[in-house]
């Protein structure tokens, strides 16, 4: 038994939505394109899982933000799809490929052939147990990466109210989480390896604001440490967490994020593969020429960094390559390389930061970390090559994302200091 299909979008996230409604906008024929999920529901704004899925009131649920709300775009519910003609195949697994064959094989057994695929595949939160630690199976210790996830620990964060928790890793799942689980009056107690939250992009002093702040809502960091095993109740719920310098944590529940593999096991040995994902080129065209990669499961050249071959796991890359792909594929006469800016974005409790660029080279803040609007450049060679800011409003960014887009010249990092903002308005 089998289907064909002309275009075939391998995973149902964030990217094939964006695609879906590119392929529409570019006139795709109705039974032409499929999107082939094991999430049982239509793709939808993953971002929203760690935010406004986890307020105490008004959560935000689906069908709200399926995509492309993420952009003030057109909501693609399930009618939207059955309307356009696209096929969406949802709850089912593809449990082998054959790009030599342009083949798919769906766990019920299915064949669906493409002319055209497009993996979308995106990635899968890191276990605990693929770095020794046993137990992580337990029904109050939650990972966060799909609505499953998310509803998993909307229960136990609602059986814990006024409890305590331990969460697992300083990055994006880490903090987003902590402050959902203060504002759902969750005490936390949040455990990373590293000397400060958010190691890879922040600052030394842009992590002590944020920590600063954190510990003001009643936070405790335990820092330079990880944990080394639970310890479990008769029901085998965790009681607690005992870290690796024998300290003991006792707790309510858990919450571990401590970073992703991007899904590419299905082409390993088919297709090039770098940086952790598939590699391609410009075009999102991977080493087999009917085969397109795009999102976080994509390696591709960054222009603005000479090319540099670049795996990012944020949304707008997502929504970006997924429609620079279905451009390069309906009209390819038109389409050049994507000149893509990397652009990064948290929102916790009131704060909200963005970042444009790369975070190499010389760290120059500015602004004024005591009201809550500062921020920083990255200065390489002489010019901005990245920038941050907390609290700015529309203009401010788009105004420092011009500066790292032109990759504005920097004569003197003391002068940029003190101009702070206004030297991306001189710019
Ligand atoms: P995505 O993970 O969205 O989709 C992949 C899809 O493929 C899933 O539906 C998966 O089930 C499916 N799939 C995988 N293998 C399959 C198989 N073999 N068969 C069938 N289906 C398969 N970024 C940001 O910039 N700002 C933010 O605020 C946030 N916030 C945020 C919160 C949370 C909780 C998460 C988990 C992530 C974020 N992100 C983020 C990151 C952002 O959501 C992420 O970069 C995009 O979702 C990537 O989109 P993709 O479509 O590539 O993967
Ligand atoms: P991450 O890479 O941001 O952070 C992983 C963290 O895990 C590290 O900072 C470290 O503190 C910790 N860690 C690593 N090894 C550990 C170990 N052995 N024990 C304990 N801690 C360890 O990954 P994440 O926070 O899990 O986020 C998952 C994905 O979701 C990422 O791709 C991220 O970009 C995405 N996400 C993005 C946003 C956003 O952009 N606002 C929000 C949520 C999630």
């Amino acid at each position: 038994m089998g289907r064909a299909f002309a275009y075939v979008i391998l995973g149902g996230g964030v990217a094939a939505g964006y695609a879906a409604l590119e392929f529409s906008r570019r006139g795709v024929a109705a039974g032409e394109l499929c999107i082939i999920s094991d999430e049982s529901v239509a793709p939808y704004e993953r971002p929203a899982l760690s935010k406004g899925y986890l307020l105490p009131e008004a959560p935000a649920r689906l069908p709200f933000f399926h995509t492309c709300v993420g952009t003030n775009d057109e909501r693609l519910t399930p009618k939207w799809y059955k309307e356009h003609g696209i096929e969406l195949v949802l709850g089912t697994k593809v449990t082998s490929a054959d790009v030599r064959r342009k083949t798919l094989i769906t766990a019920t057994g299915e064949t669906i052939s493409y002319k055209i695929l497009i993996i979308a595949t995106g990635a899968r939160a890191l276990k605990l147990e693929e770095f020794g630690v046993k137990g992580s199976d337990a029904e109050n210790v939650c990972y966060l990466r799909n609505l499953d996830d998310a509803n998993r620990l909307v229960n136990v964060m609602q059986s814990c109210a006024g409890g305590n928790a331990v969460v697992i890793g300083g990055g994006y799942i880490g903090m987003e989480c902590t402050a959902a689980l203060v504002t759902n009056r969750i005490k936390v107690t949040m455990v990373f390896p590293e000397k400060h939250c958010m190691f890879r992009l922040f600052t030394p002093k842009i992590a002590e604001f944020y920590e600063n702040y954190y510990k003001s809502k009643g936070v405790n960091f335990i820092k330079g440490t990880v944990l080394s095993s639970f310890e479990n109740d008769s029901t085998g719920k965790v009681m607690a967490v005992i870290l690796r310098d024998g300290t003991r944590l006792p707790t309510d529940m858990v919450v571990v994020g401590i970073g992703i593999r991007a899904n590419t096991a299905l082409f390993e040995g088919q297709l090039t593969l770098e940086k952790g994902g598939i590699k391609v080129n410009g075009r999102m065209q991977t080493s087999n020429s009917s085969v397109y990669a795009v999102g976080d499961v994509a390696a591709f050249p960054v222009k603005l960094f000479d090319n540099d071959i670049r795996r990012l796991e944020h949304v707008d890359s997502a929504r970006k390559t997924a429609r620079h792909t279905v451009a390069a594929i309906m009209a390819p006469a038109k389409t050049t390389n994507l000149d893509y800016l990397p652009f990064f974005y948290s929102r916790v409790f009131s704060l909200s930061w963005q970042f444009y660029g790369d975070n190499v080279g010389e760290v120059v803040h500015f602004g004024d970390f005591s009201s809550g609007k500062f921020g920083s450049y990255w200065v390489d060679k002489g010019r901005v090559v990245g920038a941050f800011l907390e609290g700015g409003g529309r203009e401010d960014y788009e105004t420092i994302t011009k500066a790292v887009r032109n990759k504005a010249v920097v004569k003197d990092l003391g002068e940029l200091g003190r101009k702070g903002l206004d030297f991306a308005f001189l710019e």
